[in-house]
């Protein structure tokens, strides 16, 4: 047997304790507001044939090129476990003969695990998961806006309130490969002076060059031409409108030109959310704009826009003392094995009133038992012991009490069910 069965696989986690709390904590309220937005739940298969990935996010992206968990099944079929949502969301409205059209968008909301053979580190796991958002078949800078604004509300409404979001346009297809031309000749003067990574990208996906994280590279993308200065008419109207709608909205946003993203699919709006206090540099979600990825798929002609949130990320942001459990945990201990019937049946009693509460019952002795019960985190035990049974008591043990505060009480096993739910 080898050491590593012991642990998970690099860069994958167990989700147990607070941070389960906190998952779903994030699930209910965005479940919530996605209601109110009029978005529906659907749920894909975690693998999807390659071709998916490969046509939708584009070859040359850091996922398709290096990331994908892609292997072939018994059947000789390559598969890939999902390393984003939107691409399987979009094969499956294709499968589904789901009906879209310009005129009656379908707004779907989804979560769970993604996979990316990434490096790990802080926030960036192999297996991670997102909470996504699609909203596809109408082009409007209402739809737009509305989109940032929902990406902007769940994270409120889970307590980030230092939320920054980044936004760009990356213009109609025609626009970007004007851009992308410019780009490539100014990088080209440079290509001495840039980074291994952006040497590759600038015969691969020079775009991303512009995400560099290298020092260096910065300063020379400072200078690069701008996407501004090659938007259309339209675009730059479009993108002005969104912006206007923002600030009716109150959402604070920052318009960042060097901001791409990576994958393939974008057009026109593209965003990003961080916290701006220090706390993580990278991106907690990011979306934007996608004009033709139904249609790659096989589906209709028709654009959407959604966002994703990492919420490993999101997860690491929230407070772990707000997550900490608050409601009471009951532990009902029999002195010994006399008082294990007696015991059970207030037991039964408690979780008949819908009241959370363990009965430890296995252990030598008492003080055996007060400590199972505090490695349960009980803060109340009611113990019954012989006087207890014969006088019809419980004596009840506030376990974070001192003495003199009244760290031991007996009452009458009337009452138990009152005083359990008003204390
Ligand atoms: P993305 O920017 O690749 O976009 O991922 C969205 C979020 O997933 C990131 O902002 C980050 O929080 C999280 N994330 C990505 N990779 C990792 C990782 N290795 N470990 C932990 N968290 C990670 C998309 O995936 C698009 N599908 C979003 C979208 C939806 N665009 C339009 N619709």
């Amino acid at each position: 047997m080898t050491k590593t069965i012991f642990n998970p696989v690099r860069g994958m986690k167990d989700l147990y304790g607070i941070d389960l709390t906190k998952y779903q904590y994030i699930i209910d309220n965005a479940l919530r507001i996605a209601n109110k937005y009029g978005y529906k739940l659907i749920e894909t298969p975690i693998v999807e044939n390659t071709e998916v990935f490969q046509r939708s996010i584009g070859d040359e992206t850091d996922v398709v090129a290096k990331e994908m968990y892609t292997f072939k099944d018994k059947g000789d079929e390559s598969i890939t476990l999902r390393p984003e949502g939107t691409a399987g969301v979009m094969r499956a409205i294709v499968s589904n003969n789901i009906s879209v059209t310009k005129n009656n968008p379908l707004k779907l909301m989804y979560y769970g695990p993604m996979f990316r053979y990434d490096r790990p580190q802080k926030g960036r796991y192999r297996q991670f998961h997102q909470l996504g958002f699609e909203n596809i078949g109408a082009m409007s800078p209402y739809t737009d806006a509305l989109t940032i604004a929902l990406a902007h509300e769940i994270l409120t409404a889970v307590g980030i309130f230092d939320c920054q979001v980044y936004i760009n346009s990356l213009g109609e297809l025609s626009s970007r490969e004007d851009y992308i031309k410019a780009i490539v000749k100014y990088f080209s003067i440079y290509e001495d002076k840039l980074s291994e990574e952006s040497k590759i990208r600038l015969k691969k996906n020079p775009l991303r060059i512009l995400d560099s994280k290298d020092n260096n590279d910065k300063e020379i993308c400072s200078m690069a031409p701008k996407i501004y200065d090659y938007l259309s008419k339209n675009d730059i109207k479009y993108f002005e409108c969104i912006c206007d709608i923002l600030d009716n909205y109150g959402i604070k946003y920052e318009i960042d030109n060097l901001l791409v993203r990576g994958l393939d699919y974008y057009s026109h709006t593209i965003f990003e959310l961080k916290v701006n206090n220090g706390q993580y540099k990278d991106a907690i979600g990011g979306g934007g704009r996608y004009d033709r990825l139904l249609n790659i798929l096989g589906g209709p002609d028709v654009s959407g826009i959604g966002f994703a949130i990492g919420m490993e990320r999101l997860m690491m942001l929230l407070d772990d003392n707000k997550f900490k459990l608050k409601e009471n945990i009951i532990s009902v201990i029999p002195v010994s094995e006399n008082e294990n019937e007696s015991a059970f049946e207030l037991y039964k009693n408690i979780l008949s009133y819908d009241i959370r509460a363990e009965f430890v019952h296995i252990g030598n002795n008492l003080s055996k038992k007060v400590e199972i019960a505090s490695k349960l985190d009980s803060n109340i035990l009611l113990i019954i012991g012989n006087d207890e049974v014969k006088d019809n008591t419980v004596t009840v043990t506030y376990m974070n009490k001192t003495e003199e505060e009244g760290r031991n009480t007996v009452i009458n096993r009337n009452n138990i069910i009152n005083f359990l739910k008003y204390n």
